[in-house]
């Protein structure tokens, strides 16, 4: 077993750090403006770090604009390089996903599309949670991203979480006001640890 240096980074930075195969790295599956999905993200990256899991945040509202540009297929700008080289390096990826007319958000399956094939998912852990202002807790887009990674030959962790009416479930400091669900978070983010360390053969808990 190979032993964490216990480094830890700042959410949201993206320079690629030294240890970079260590790392959890958590994907805040939308570009919408202050929204729901970055919220649960930062309680979920609370919860790593509760674990002295060293993590860091891909917040998709950073993409820079002209990566949506068609010719980006073709050639990445290099503006993209750093969230592809943070997803080449992560020991494991945690998508927080919520739902957008019953389905992921597309700017998510387009960030997918841009990454490098087959060795950005290719036998990689993923962790999924989803959050929806309806009662399904976006179960249809955490089962299509399953359908995706599956197709990717990722590892796929099997232990959910599914937060509906987040409307409601968020306190008005953008926090959850529920402890069952901090809870249920907790033992995800635990258990995905476990999981990566036993794949990957390496310890992430400095
Ligand atoms: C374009 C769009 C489509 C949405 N479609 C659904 C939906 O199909 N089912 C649902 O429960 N909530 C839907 N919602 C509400 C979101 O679940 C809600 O905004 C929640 O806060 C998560 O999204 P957010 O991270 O953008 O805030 C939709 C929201 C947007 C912006």
């Amino acid at each position: 077993m190979l032993s964490n240096p216990g480094i830890t980074f700042r959410l949201g930075e993206l320079r690629c750090p030294p240890q970079a195969s260590f790392m959890i790295v958590l994907i805040s599956g939308t570009n919408r403006p202050d929204s729901n999905t970055r919220r649960i993200t930062g309680e979920i990256a609370a919860q790593y770090q509760a674990l002295h899991v060293p993590h860091r945040i891909l917040d998709l509202t950073e993409l820079p604009l002209e990566v949506f540009a068609p010719a980006s297929y073709a050639e990445k700008p290099a503006s993209f390089q750093p969230f592809s080289d943070a997803i080449l390096a992560a020991a494991g990826l945690h998508v927080v996903t919520p739902e957008y007319n019953g389905g992921l958000p597309g700017v998510l399956k387009y960030f997918i599309d841009l990454l490098k094939f087959p060795e950005s998912f290719e036998r990689r852990p993923v962790a999924f949670t989803g959050l929806a202002a309806g009662m399904w807790g976006a179960l249809r887009p955490v089962e299509q991203l399953q359908a995706i990674f599956g197709y990717r030959n990722a590892h796929l962790y099997p232990e959910r979480v599914f937060l509906p009416g987040i409307g409601s479930a968020l306190g008005e400091d953008g926090h959850l006001k529920d402890a069952e669900l901090i809870a249920r978070l907790h033992k995800q983010a635990a258990g995905f640890t476990a999981f990566v360390e036993t794949l990957k053969g390496v310890s992430l808990r400095a």
